[in-house]
């Protein structure tokens, strides 16, 4: 049986965790950033807002340092938001390593799923091993292309780390998706698609492409500066996201933050 997301409403809920950058190491830092404090700091800011969600969702970057412990620290640290939880990898992760995690109860690796009665969500595996830029192989953009089609009725969020548009920062974008052309030929292809939703850029974006929205959310830890040609920090607390996919295909999200001044990075870095 396909796997399907139980929702509570007509309405899908979803939270977005990203780019959590998480070490086995307690003391693990990313540009003196502790990212498994700041990832419980966020778990923590979810729990006491008290929302109503249906499934978790991460996009990639779960890991820094590749570790079996640093997926478990994830795994760990998403226990008490009960809820299953659906990852992706991105650049940094290995996922000979995320693989080790699994089965787990709460999180699931699949490219496929079910939300409600109205919607599916595609997960996309747009990796390139060792690089930090992002590709979809013909196998990614042929599963997109059949789900797509295999499913008119549902409306669609596809989900993939790297960003598929250009978001304004030379640096970044240069880590884009390349020959993105192919995935959006895909997606011009039906008229099912509602959203495409990510990381990789540490920031909040959103922007309609050909009637759908394409949206990424900041990191659990450290944040890019929007709009700079180099690479550049911003001082905005770490983010996650609150996703509610409408029985007629409307998508609505709020970005939330941690209160300002918390997890500042060091500024004095020349990259990551
Ligand atoms: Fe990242």
């Amino acid at each position: 049986m396909e796997p399907h997301i139980v929702v509570t409403e007509e309405t899908v809920q979803l939270l977005q965790i990203t780019d959590t950058h998480l070490f086995a190491d307690d003391e693990g830092c990313l540009l003196s950033v502790n990212t498994g404090l700041s990832f419980q700091a966020v778990v923590d800011d979810i729990a006491a807002h008290n929302l109503p969600f249906d499934a978790i969702i991460a996009t990639g970057d779960i890991s820094q340092d590749h570790s079996v412990a640093s997926y478990n620290r994830f795994a760990n640290g998403i226990k008490k938001l009960v809820k299953p939880c659906y990852w992706l990898p991105g650049n940094h992760d290995l996922q000979a390593n995320m693989g080790k995690v699994l089965p787990s109860e709460q999180i699931n690796e699949v490219s496929h799923v079910f939300a409600g009665d109205y919607w599916q969500l595609i997960m996309l595996n747009s990796q390139v091993e060792g690089l930090p830029h992002g590709y979809l192989e013909q196998h990614e953009l042929d599963l997109l292309d059949e789900k797509l089609s295999q499913h008119p009725e549902r409306h669609t969020l596809v989900l993939l780390h790297h960003n598929s548009l250009p978001i304004g920062s030379t640096w970044l974008d240069q880590h884009k998706l390349q020959k993105a052309d192919q995935f959006w030929r895909v997606l011009e292809k039906h008229n099912n698609v509602r959203a495409v939703l990510g990381g990789h850029v540490h920031q909040d974006f959103e922007q309609e492409c050909h009637g759908i929205k394409v949206i990424a959310t900041p990191s659990t830890c450290i944040q890019f500066k929007a709009n700079t040609h180099e690479f550049a920090l911003d001082t905005l607390p770490p983010g996650w996201r609150h996703i509610q996919l409408h029985k007629d295909g409307r998508l609505d999200s709020q970005l939330h933050r941690l209160d300002e001044g918390c997890f500042v990075p060091d500024f004095d870095a020349q990259g990551y």
